[in-house]
């Protein structure tokens, strides 16, 4: 029987020590920039994005995670964390809680948070080369990756996100928002995984679209928890959503439409995994979409 807990633990572990291997050293520039981008990289993440990652080489055959692989998954998450650093700044979300833990322009203030998030950014890419994988591949991941954060992506959803506040809740807004804020980067990274291994397209496409199925779910359930989230399981402020006028599938469709959208897109990805890869080889990505779905944290 497949013991999701014990198999995500271990990984967590594994890219937690990498991602200390690879943060710049002490004399690798000024202490505060470096004390400021371990300080939220180390306040203590899922790492779902990683394990996304990692799900995504083992699934395609992936037989060298040290090398080949983790190198990627720590820039994913050393680029998940700039994201974080930023959109909690005063001029993005204004939040003074994240990974239960002041903010780090709380602790640092914020030009050396906004100098932190850039930071994390770059040294994101230089970290991701180190992979071992061959060239092609490599530009492969970094194209996925890029587009998936950049005006189509991430930014540009971050971007509607914040100039979408206290105007009129508009589904087409909402789903624009959180499929480019959240829903592409979390699918570049189950994809990453899969062209570091050297996946075939028809897995790559799979990986498309269930990626894109667990991305819109786990900001649906975001948008749940800022609702109903417990403030210390979250380790982040609740009810700020509602109270900043944010486009939220709560705030658009309601809780229970909400909840029952994040089920459906769940129960959609699982059978996609089932079909493809069948339950027992899919285990692991089965269980992290149960995960997303159910979680409260
Ligand atoms: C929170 O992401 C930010 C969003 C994109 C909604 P996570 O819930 O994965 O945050 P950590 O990494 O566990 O702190
Ligand atoms: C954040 O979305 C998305 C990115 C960081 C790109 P939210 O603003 O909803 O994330 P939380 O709730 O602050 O973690
Ligand atoms: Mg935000
Ligand atoms: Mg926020
Ligand atoms: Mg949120």
């Amino acid at each position: 029987m497949f013991n999701f807990q014990n198999y995500w633990k271990a990984r967590q572990k594994i890219v937690n020590e990498a991602l200390d291997e690879y943060l710049p050293s002490d004399s690798s520039g000024p202490r505060v920039l470096i004390d400021a981008m371990r300080y939220t990289l180390f306040a203590g993440g899922k790492r779902l994005r990683p394990l996304l990652a990692i799900i995504g080489y083992e699934l395609s055959g992936g037989k060298n995670l040290r090398d080949e692989l983790l190198p990627i998954a720590c820039g994913i998450e050393m680029i998940h964390t700039f994201s974080l650093i930023h959109d909690d700044l005063p001029a993005m979300d204004n939040d003074d809680f994240r990974r239960g833990k002041p903010t780090n322009h709380k602790v640092f203030g914020e030009a050396i948070a906004i100098l932190a998030g850039d930071a994390l950014f770059g040294h994101a890419f230089y970290t991701m080369v180190r992979s071992t994988i061959p060239p092609d591949r490599m530009v492969q991941v970094i194209r996925e990756i890029t587009d998936a954060i950049g005006l189509d992506g991430m930014l540009g959803g971050q971007v509607a996100d914040v100039t979408g506040e206290n105007k009129e809740p508009s589904a087409e807004i909402v789903r624009y928002i959180h499929s480019r804020k959240t829903g592409k980067f979390i699918r570049a990274s189950l994809k990453a995984g899969g062209i570091a291994a050297g996946a075939p397209e028809n897995i790559l496409d799979v990986f498309h679209s269930v990626g894109d199925k667990i991305g819109l779910t786990f900001q649906i359930v975001d948008d749940i928890l800022d609702e109903i989230g417990d403030k210390s399981k979250l380790g982040k402020s609740v009810g700020k959503d509602r109270e900043s006028g944010k486009q939220t599938y709560v705030r658009v469709f309601g809780l229970e439409k909400a909840k029952k959208e994040a089920s459906r897109l769940a129960s959609e990805a699982i059978s996609e995994v089932e079909d493809t890869f069948g339950k027992t080889t899919g285990a692991p990505l089965i269980s992290l979409i149960k995960f997303i779905v159910e979680r409260n944290y």
